[in-house]
């Protein structure tokens, strides 16, 4: 496991921008895994920069998203397939026939979790995972619980996921409590991860996953056992460890 400190928000997606420009180039028709949230739209807007200035082509390029809404429609403002489209899609040269999102409003779920896992394989599985994390450890929607679902599947929101994205919606009430996401094996089978934490609020968690161990409420902490990730955090992360008097080699 890797991990690169960056100064701050900015720089943080400008690195994992590079990453992710680094592995298109390397071969235009990777599949990348992408992430919703705050923390990667700085990373899709300097894609989105890279693109526009000719340095990037995502013509050949295949993605599959994490997870998305239960009962919302691609079109609802807070899907995360209207996110995807508005914060990188659109603007970029992708064939929009490539990018993978699973469908929140099917009537028969357990189908469209089958579909869904069956794309990615056929797809030839992910090169490159793109992870944010929640407060509690989840990735993807997989929050902590006394076991985890290994494919995609249909999971209930924490309470503290529920508040944390109900920044995004007008009022807490509208946030679905339900969604579709990538089971741990669907993200653990990526070739690469790369998860990006910003910001002191993640500070614990970072730590938590760093620690080595490996618990079921603490979704991350699976990462330890996968052998290319890249976790990419900000100073926050370093002054919260001096707060605690840890030193990162400690860990
Ligand atoms: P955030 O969400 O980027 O909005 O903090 C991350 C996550 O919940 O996985």
């Amino acid at each position: 496991m890797k991990i690169l400190i960056c100064e701050n928000y900015e720089h943080l997606s400008e690195v994992a921008s590079n990453i992710i420009e680094d592995k298109i180039t390397a071969n235009p028709k990777c599949v990348l895994g992408l992430a919703t949230g705050g923390t990667p739209e700085g990373t899709y807007q300097r894609l989105i920069d890279k693109y526009k200035q000719g340095s990037l082509d995502f013509s050949s390029v295949t993605t599959f998203n994490l997870d998305e809404y239960y009962g919302l429609n691609g079109r609802h403002p807070q899907s995360y397939a209207k996110y995807m489209y508005d914060k990188l899609f659109k603007h970029i040269n992708i064939d929009i026939n490539n990018t993978n999102i699973p469908q929140g409003d099917v009537d028969d779920i357990k189908k469209e979790c089958k579909r869904y896992e069956e794309a990615i394989l056929e797809a030839g599985g992910i090169d490159l995972q793109l992870l944010g994390i929640g407060t509690n450890g989840h990735i993807g929607f997989n929050e902590p619980n006394a076991y985890l679902k290994t494919k995609t599947h249909l999971v209930k929101l924490k309470e503290e996921t529920i508040n944390a994205n109900s920044r995004f919606f007008e009022k807490k009430e509208d946030v679905p409590t339900r969604a579709i996401t990538m089971g741990i094996k669907s993200i653990f089978r990526a070739k690469e991860i790369l998860l990006l934490a910003s910001g002191p609020e993640k500070a614990p968690i970072i730590m938590e996953l760093l620690k080595g161990q490996l618990s079921t409420y603490v979704p991350a902490s699976i990462l330890n056992l996968h052998p290319s990730v890249t976790i990419v955090v900000d100073k926050a992360f370093i002054e919260y460890l001096k707060k605690q008097n840890v030193e990162l080699s400690a860990i």
